[in-house]
């Protein structure tokens, strides 16, 4: 796994942003972009953004497919995945709203929501360039611990430390819906490429372990071990359990030419 450690959260946006647009750079116009809701991508977003304001990057025939949606929230709800996605990715992404995607949590259709999904995304070539964060137990999506490596689209139930860690999004943990429909690990897996960012020392346990721990499904990330072309952008604080973080960086500062991103990690 290729681990790019930053000095701080800006620097992970930064990066973030530059390796996001170098994957796309390959795919083209029409690239598929799977997107990823928190708060750790954000930075990396309003970078996306300020190259698509500048004309640096074009995603308008780009589609996106996000990770997960809370089941039973009204798709209106400010807080809900599909608001969510409109108001931080499609509108500053400048993308086509009809070619964004996100599960459907109506608990009227959840039967059929996993399989609808997963055909939407191979109807779409499957995603190219996967953005991911990580949860402080290390869920990707919402692939909560002991999930199944090669789980596909379907409903999960959030942990107590989700929903805690997500209650501030909702004023209270009552308010957190207990249930959410989540790409699989196996699906995100599928993704070309994939780029996860992470900051702060509440995830620093997360990326130890999916960075330099043994495989298994209690730290679900660490399953991009298995991936020929997964990238962790880190800040200091993230990276504060990390044992190989020198070689890391040694990497970073030796890259060959063709791999290198015009930004600085400082
Ligand atoms: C959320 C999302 C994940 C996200 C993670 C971390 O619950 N389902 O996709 O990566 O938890 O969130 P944050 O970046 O806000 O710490």
């Amino acid at each position: 796994m290729e681990v790019i450690i930053c000095s701080n959260e800006t620097k992970v946006g930064e990066i973030g942003a530059a390796k996001v647009a170098k994957l796309v750079a390959e795919i083209g116009s029409h690239v598929v972009l799977g997107i990823a809701t928190g708060s750790s991508p954000l930075a990396t977003y309003h970078c996306l953004a300020n190259l698509v304001a500048s004309g640096e990057l074009d995603l308008s025939m780009a589609s996106a497919f996000a990770l997960d949606e809370y089941v039973g929230l009204p798709v209106d709800h400010p807080e809900s995945y599909h608001a969510t996605i409109a108001r931080t990715i499609t509108e500053p992404f400048r993308l086509n709203p009809a070619r964004v995607h996100v599960p459907d949590g109506d608990p009227s259709r959840l039967d059929t929501a996993g399989q609808r999904y997963e055909a939407q995304i191979s109807a779409a070539g499957g995603v190219d360039v996967q953005i991911l964060g990580v949860g402080a137990n290390g869920h990707i999506g919402f692939n909560e611990p002991t999930s199944s490596l090669t789980s596909r689209t379907r409903v999960k139930t959030l942990t107590p430390r989700t929903i805690t860690d997500n209650a501030r999004f909702f004023g209270s943990t009552t308010a957190v819906p207990r249930h959410c429909i989540t790409q699989g690990i196996g699906t995100i897996m599928e993704a070309r490429a994939i780029v996860l960012v992470a900051t702060g020392e509440l995830k620093a346990a997360a990326v130890s372990a999916i960075i330099e721990g043994a495989l298994t499904s209690m730290w679900p990330g660490s399953v991009l071990q298995l991936h020929p072309r997964a990238t962790c952008i880190i800040d200091e604080a993230a990276a504060g359990s990390l044992k190989l973080t020198n070689y890391y960086k040694q990497v970073y500062a030796n890259l060959p030419d063709w791999q290198r991103l015009a930004v600085d990690t400082n």
